[in-house]
């Protein structure tokens, strides 16, 4: 064993590679020895949990571990790993580009980690060879990253995973192809988890999935979502329950109505829309047209009139029209969303959508609606934030920070205003009553009531 071994994880993509990121490192801190370090050149152990969602994604990544190279020349010894979805892809393409990089693992390759690091030293005191571990072939015995109750602080709000992969096939979305179909975690392993979290001092659960809502539909007789957020609610402790992402598809009345009887749920739901365009909706299989979703909405608001509703817009998508993104627009208008994340539609490899190429929108088209779309979000969020002035919110603090010798505190509203205010240091992981006195776009300034 190395002593004072240490660790850099680079972590890209959705909340679910920051678990397994999370996971990852609390098993290698408490079981390993190793410690974290900010700076992947000095470390022993070098993960890249990567993202293939967008060719961005995959760029920056790339860039990354290839400058590594240089440092590996010099410290052959360091391990590098490559995992997570964009490895799940193109493995061995990759492998041909880095020679400099040990083990190569896909998304369902993360318990045998430790055994493949182990496998990297023993092979480098004889001869340097990669490892590539992307077997994929049966997704139904997918096991998740089993729970490891660590010594490393917890922090007030924290992810569990609680479904795998997805069934949808979107025309534009690669998640089935990275992460197979849809698993979900047993519900004790579940309830387990966050009862020991909830001991560590955890007060809100953000479960996680990519089609969250659907939890439980793939194991018939078993609790489904709401029934999961129900025992959830039980958990001591616990104050705060979310979840992301949900599927307008899988969502109806009777589920609406479950989630705003349960006192735990809080009141913002990330529900993507894609596009304000039937027709484009039809295009991307997305299974729900924007009546539907109207129809969610208006439901969700009678029940959680503080709600704050979020959601994802993809803009120039394969033969959208200027008409098409105007109904996006109004969409933004009328669903008077709190926030968006928008994006300009990458052709994914594998997708149905990647075969349009005659389709496609020329990038500064694409460009341009993108500006558009998230001026008009800016606008509305200023309008929302501008609302809470004089109000009093319930904020549970989740980081402290001294700024010119004041002790500023910072959390986030039920439904994920982020708000800041002075206050003692002991007050982390409390829930306070904050008075709200001055706004801005994305965050709120407030004082103890
Ligand atoms: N499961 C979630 C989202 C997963 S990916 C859902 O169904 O909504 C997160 C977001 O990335 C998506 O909502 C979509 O807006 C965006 N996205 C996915 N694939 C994309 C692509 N090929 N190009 C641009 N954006 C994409
Ligand atoms: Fe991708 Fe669609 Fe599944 Fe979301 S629901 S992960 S967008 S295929
Ligand atoms: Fe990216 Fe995989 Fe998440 S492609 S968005 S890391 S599921």
């Amino acid at each position: 064993m190395l002593p004072n071994k240490k660790i850099h994880i680079s972590t890209y993509g959705c909340q679910m590679n920051d678990y397994e990121s999370d996971r990852t490192f609390r098993l290698f801190h408490d079981k390993f020895g190793y410690h974290w370090t900010e700076n992947p050149h000095e470390a022993d152990l070098v993960l890249f949990n990567t993202c293939s969602i967008r060719d961005k994604a995959d760029h920056k990544a790339k860039s990354s571990i290839g400058e590594l190279k240089v440092t590996k020349d010099k410290r052959p010894e360091m391990i590098i790993a490559v995992g997570g979805c964009m490895a799940q892809m193109q493995g061995d393409e990759l492998r041909e580009r880095f020679d400099h990089v040990d083990i190569f693992f896909g998304t369902h390759q993360w318990n045998k980690l430790p055994e493949m690091i182990e496998q990297a030293r023993g092979h480098q005191k004889f001869f340097p060879e990669q490892q590539v571990e992307t077997n994929f072939e049966n997704w139904k015995n997918y096991s998740f990253l089993p729970f490891y109750e660590s010594n490393t602080s917890y922090r007030v709000r924290e992810n569990v995973t609680i479904q795998n992969g997805c069934n949808n096939f979107c025309t534009f979305c690669l998640v089935p192809f990275t992460r197979g179909r849809e698993v979900s975690r047993p519900v004790g392993e579940v309830l387990h988890e966050i009862e020991r979290l909830s001991l560590r001092g955890v007060k809100e659960v953000n479960l996680l999935g990519q089609n969250v809502n659907a939890y439980g539909l793939d194991k018939r007789g078993e609790p489904d979502f709401v029934d999961l957020l129900d025992r959830v609610a039980q958990i001591d402790g616990i104050e705060r329950i979310r979840f992301v992402t949900s599927h307008p598809a899988v969502m109806d009345a009777p589920m609406i109505d479950r989630l705003a009887d349960n006192p735990k749920v809080c009141e913002h739901i990330h529900l993507p829309i894609q596009s304000g365009s039937n027709r484009i909706l039809d295009l991307m299989q997305r299974g729900y047209h924007v009546e539907k979703y109207r129809e969610l909405i208006q439901l969700l608001r009678k029940r959680m009139p503080q709600l704050a509703l979020t959601t994802d817009i993809i803009v120039g998508f394969p033969g959208e029209t200027e008409e098409d993104f105007q109904q996006t627009l109004n969409a933004v208008q009328e669903f008077d969303f709190d926030d968006s994340y928008s994006f300009i539609y990458s052709p994914r490899p594998n997708t149905k959508a990647s075969k349009w190429s005659d389709q496609f929108i020329p990038n500064e088209v694409a460009k341009d609606r993108l500006y558009r779309l998230q001026a008009l979000q800016r606008q509305i969020k200023d309008q929302h934030s501008k609302t809470y002035l004089g109000k009093t919110v319930e904020v549970l603090v989740e980081s402290t920070e001294n700024r010119a010798g004041v002790e500023t505190l910072s959390g986030r509203t039920r439904n994920f205003q982020t708000v800041h205010f002075s206050g003692p240091k002991h007050f982390l992981c409390s829930l306070k009553n904050i008075k709200i006195t001055n706004t801005y776009t994305y965050s709120l300034d407030g004082k103890l009531e």
